[in-house]
């Protein structure tokens, strides 16, 4: 008899947050999906990882890595100078910024973001969406989750959901968004990163590594295209 001793992969233990279509989210088994989760096993395949992917809350995710909980975060996370204090990002993987969500019989009182000065605005909590939300009127709702804040919006529990703009233009897609209208105004430009811990240097020049190899194969336009062909 004789032991076959097989190299295995490393494991990559990736925490997300998927309640954000269609960056992330869970399919009817209960699998996370999305543009983030194709991303991340693509570079994962591609510097030879094994790629497993938890979920968290959004607002737990920073900790968690600290922790060492988690080695990577991905989660439409953007790039901040507050945030980079405390994890290293990869280069830039997605181009995102914010927009507002408002109800349809509300555009004629808030046709710019002044508008809402006085009115109380909807968030997830620790979100950039949640910071701005906060310079425009200081009254914000936070919330767990980005779906729970666009209920609160149709309810009329707030006058607008700041978020990010990928985000808003799925969401419109659905019919849960009946009667919900994004204001034209552009809020902020902002780019995602995948997260590290801080001074994980060989894992984030991995990942920078795979981001590279995933955007010259052709790949990373493959799932772009995928969830977000019109
Ligand atoms: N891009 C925003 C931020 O970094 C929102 C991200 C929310 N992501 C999520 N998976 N819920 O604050």
């Amino acid at each position: 008899t004789f032991c076959a001793v097989q190299a295995q992969a490393e494991v990559l233990r990736v925490g997300t947050e998927a309640t954000y279509a269609p960056f992330e989210f869970m399919d009817d088994n209960v699998q996370p999906q999305g543009y983030d989760i194709d991303i991340i096993n693509a570079v994962g395949k591609a510097m030879g990882y094994d790629v497993q992917v938890q979920n968290m809350a959004f607002d737990g995710l920073i900790p968690a890595l600290m922790t060492s909980q988690i080695d990577v975060v991905i989660a439409a996370m953007t790039i901040t100078e507050e945030r980079a204090k405390r994890v290293d990002f990869t280069e830039p993987y997605y181009k995102s910024g914010l927009s507002i969500l408002i109800l349809e019989e509300n555009k004629d009182k808030f046709k710019t973001i002044d508008d809402l000065k006085n009115e109380r605005l909807c968030a997830q909590i620790g979100t950039t969406g949640a910071l701005k939300a906060q310079e425009i009127s200081g009254n914000v709702g936070a919330f767990n989750t980005e779906p729970e804040a666009f209920m609160e919006l149709k309810a009329k529990g707030c006058a607008g959901v700041v978020n990010d703009r990928p985000v808003n233009l799925y969401f419109l897609t659905k019919s849960a968004s009946k009667g919900v209208i994004e204001m034209s105004e552009r809020i902020t430009a902002e780019d995602y990163g995948i997260a590290v811990r801080k001074g994980n240097s060989e894992l984030l020049k991995a990942l920078n590594e795979g981001l590279k190899k995933i955007k010259e194969s052709g790949e990373m336009a493959k799932i772009h295209q995928k969830w977000f062909s019109v």
